[in-house]
């Protein structure tokens, strides 16, 4: 068989063509030229992160998502992004014996796993099914039942010492809602009411990684207008204000819930600058984690480019003229390769009547006899197209939430035009698994992934 072009349908990165490298390049010369903002940038962050950053994120969040009342900037600390946010999160909020347990909304993303694990977290980890509409109420309402049934008594941590900006959760619950990584579902908003109040009533740390709610077109393939307002509200905004939030009677300021936001998806991973959202008492406590207080806040340069970009209005330039346009047609022409070649084989992808979607990912179910794994490894033996079997992204040690028959497809890394021929691909090889024929002999690869993800 000849050798064909790999094309890479799991690395979950920006395209690199959408990068805003000349507005980067401006804003790092303007920060530069100008020792009243270079000068802070190359010290020592405060604890809390760069304080200009933090106000100009509040007003552009407030305009975005649109709450109740402004996100002013005692709600926010600034971040190295979600994933080094998750690990301090970890590390000031739970204490690994008195904190129960670790829920996904399952499938859940994949590399989250090792942070929970790093902080004493393996082998209490459980997955909460999603149905169609995301992470199942009823089934994570008997899990925390379960686990407050079962789970050893530790009424005080014992690896961590009492702190006063701190408080030790009894449970974490770790979802992504809006256009789920790797789901790519959204959570509706009667169930997101839902989650806050189980959160408040077991005690539970609601960690949501808002990192693609930006990132959404309408499903309508002759709509091409730009989305300016946020689709629902964050976890964290119904929080803020049901039944008085927080500060409510009898709450201790703490909330239950807490955002976590990145530039990663919209301007580039390597900047390494995100954010926390959560009450003031909250968003204090963040910032305390060690490594920020010695070493100052994360991204503290980084932080002063992105600053300017978000206030003169660049980022949401970028994101409504470039991004969501760009990724948008590459979703419809995935999507509708998927149901050309695709949905006549048998395989489906979730929320079919879903008027805005977004994110980076569509998640396909293959036929019941097709077992993902097999198939991902045909895909890229005999098609030189690579993807993401279901199983990595099950809850290690959970062995109740099984994805044997589905595959994740990222669009954001690959050109538009590839989308067509890596579908068709993937039609042959799943056609050959549904007559029963083995596999062919492997062709030569082409590319060689040293981080497939
Ligand atoms: C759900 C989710 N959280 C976190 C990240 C990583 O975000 P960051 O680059 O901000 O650490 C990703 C990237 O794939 C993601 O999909």
């Amino acid at each position: 068989m000849a050798s064909l072009d790999s094309i890479n349908l799991i690395k979950g990165w920006p395209s690199t063509s959408l990068l805003p490298t000349h507005h980067l390049s401006r804003a790092a010369q303007t920060a530069l030229a100008d020792t009243s903002v270079a000068f802070p940038g190359l010290l020592y962050g405060p604890d809390e992160g760069y304080a200009p950053l933090r106000e100009t994120l509040g007003n552009w969040l407030t305009s975005w998502y649109e709450p109740e009342q402004s996100i002013g900037k005692e709600r926010i600390t600034i971040t190295g992004g979600a994933s080094q946010n998750l690990a301090c999160l970890l590390q000031v909020f739970t204490d690994p014996a008195y904190t129960r347990d670790i829920l996904f909304a399952a499938p859940a993303y994949m590399l989250a796993f090792r942070v929970f694990e790093d902080n004493g977290f393996s082998g209490k980890m459980k997955a909460v099914p999603e149905d169609d509409d995301g992470m199942d109420m009823h089934a994570l309402r008997r899990a925390l039942e379960e686990s407050e049934k079962h789970s050893p008594e530790n009424k005080t941590p014992m690896f961590k010492p009492p702190r006063p900006y701190a408080k030790y959760y009894r449970h974490v619950i770790y979802c992504v809602p809006t256009f789920s990584n790797p789901s790519s579902r959204t959570l509706p908003l009667d169930r997101r009411i839902e989650l806050v109040k189980l959160a408040r009533e077991f005690d539970a740390l609601v960690i949501t990684d808002d990192v693609y709610d930006f990132l959404q077109w309408s499903a309508d393939s002759n709509t091409s207008t730009s989305i300016t307002k946020a689709l629902l509200p964050r976890l964290v905004d119904i929080d803020r204000f049901l039944d008085g939030g927080a500060e409510r009677p009898g709450a201790d300021g703490f909330g239950n819930t807490t955002s976590s936001g990145s530039f990663s998806k919209i301007a580039g991973p390597g900047l390494r600058v995100g954010w926390s959202e959560g009450s003031p008492k909250f968003a204090y406590g963040v910032s305390q984690t060690g490594s920020s207080c010695s070493g100052g806040a994360p991204s503290q340069l980084t932080s002063t480019y992105m600053n300017i970009l978000v206030k003169d209005g660049t980022m949401s330039d970028h994101i409504f003229k470039v991004l969501q346009p760009a990724y948008a047609a590459r979703y419809k022409t995935l999507a509708s390769a998927i149901k050309d070649y695709l949905y006549p084989l048998g395989a489906s992808l979730p929320q079919p009547n879903q008027r805005v979607v977004g994110g980076y990912f569509l998640w396909l179910t293959l036929p019941d006899t097709v077992k993902a794994v097999d198939f991902a490894k045909r895909c890229q033996d005999e098609a030189q197209v690579i993807v993401a079997p279901g199983s990595i992204f099950e809850v290690p040690g959970d062995d109740s939430v099984k994805f044997e028959h589905s595959i994740r497809l990222t669009f954001s890394w690959i050109d538009e035009h590839l989308m067509v021929e890596a579908v068709k691909r993937i039609s042959t090889v799943l056609e050959r698994c549904l007559k029963g024929e083995g596999p062919t002999e492997a062709p030569k690869q082409n590319e060689i992934n040293e981080n497939p993800y």
